[in-house]
């Protein structure tokens, strides 16, 4: 299962690749914040055809199709183009992110940083692996020491959750943060040990189900800023090393 998904997000990736800085169409989905383009269209219907191919009656969730309801127990969860403001600004840093549920346990996680032609790969207690060395979170206990990185919501203008006191009050407390574009990759760099924590307050299941396991793998911890295990549908995420947790969801809980 895990050498077919790398696979297809290696060829998905290629479309994107040869797509980077060229002429493309984008249209706005949710507001002027919120763009699609026909890269992450092309991506994700290469994808699925592979998946309706390979595995015939298998379940698809996929961020620009929605749901392809079949009778398997397999599903699989995809996000073509995980940064597109990035791809479609020419900021290279995004990634193709797929992970597959089997009766809604998440059993392997693939994300493709594109640029680099690194992927990223966990499969349930197997561990987690970038390209083929193993990779473990940071050991780092100290908030005032941590590298953290977030994310956004295309609503953020309304401050939902109150992510704007969140990202100030850690503003404060943390050595630095990064907003890189990708969750798919801030994710993976929680798993190799770059950064300590990754928290952002409204992902969707493409861009959660992959890494969330790859995070794991690498031995940290994912909940919600309650403390509460993570589904694909949880939205509220707290991605960190495990050392740094309780710190980090102290600050969540006030913000
Ligand atoms: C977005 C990116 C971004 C995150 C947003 C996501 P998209 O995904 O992962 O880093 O802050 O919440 O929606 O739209 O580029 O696939
Ligand atoms: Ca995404
Ligand atoms: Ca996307």
């Amino acid at each position: 299962m895990i050498d077919s998904v790398i696979e297809i997000s290696k060829i998905a990736g290629q479309i994107i690749r040869e797509g980077f800085r060229k002429n493309f169409s984008v249209e706005f989905k949710s507001n002027e914040s919120d763009l699609v383009t026909d890269i992450d269209k092309e991506s994700e219907k290469t994808i699925v055809n592979y998946i309706k191919k390979k595995f015939k009656n298998h379940q698809i969730l996929a961020e620009e199709t929605g749901s392809i309801k079949a009778s398997s127990e397999y599903l699989w969860v995809i996000d073509p183009l995980d940064g597109t403001t990035n791809f479609a600004h020419g900021l290279p840093i995004f990634a193709v992110s797929i992970g597959v549920q089997k009766n809604n346990e998440t059993i392997c996680g693939v994300v493709y940083d594109v640029m680099r032609d690194v992927i990223y790969a966990a499969e349930i207690n197997g561990g987690a692996y970038e390209n083929s060395k193993k990779i473990f979170v940071s050991s780092n206990q100290n908030l005032s020491h941590s590298l953290l990185v977030t994310g956004f919501p295309y609503n953020i203008k309304s401050n939902p959750n109150h992510a704007i006191e969140k990202f100030n009050l850690f503003l404060k407390k943390a050595r630095a943060i990064r907003r890189l574009g990708s969750a798919a990759i801030d994710f993976c760099y929680v798993a190799n040990g770059v950064f300590d924590g990754f928290w952002e307050v409204h992902l969707h299941p493409w861009d959660i189900c992959a890494g969330k396991l790859i995070v794991e793998e690498a031995g940290g911890l994912v909940t919600d800023f309650s403390n509460r295990p993570v589904k694909i549908f949880s939205k509220q995420i707290l991605a960190s090393n495990a050392k740094i947790h309780a710190k980090m969801l102290k600050i969540l809980q006030i913000g």
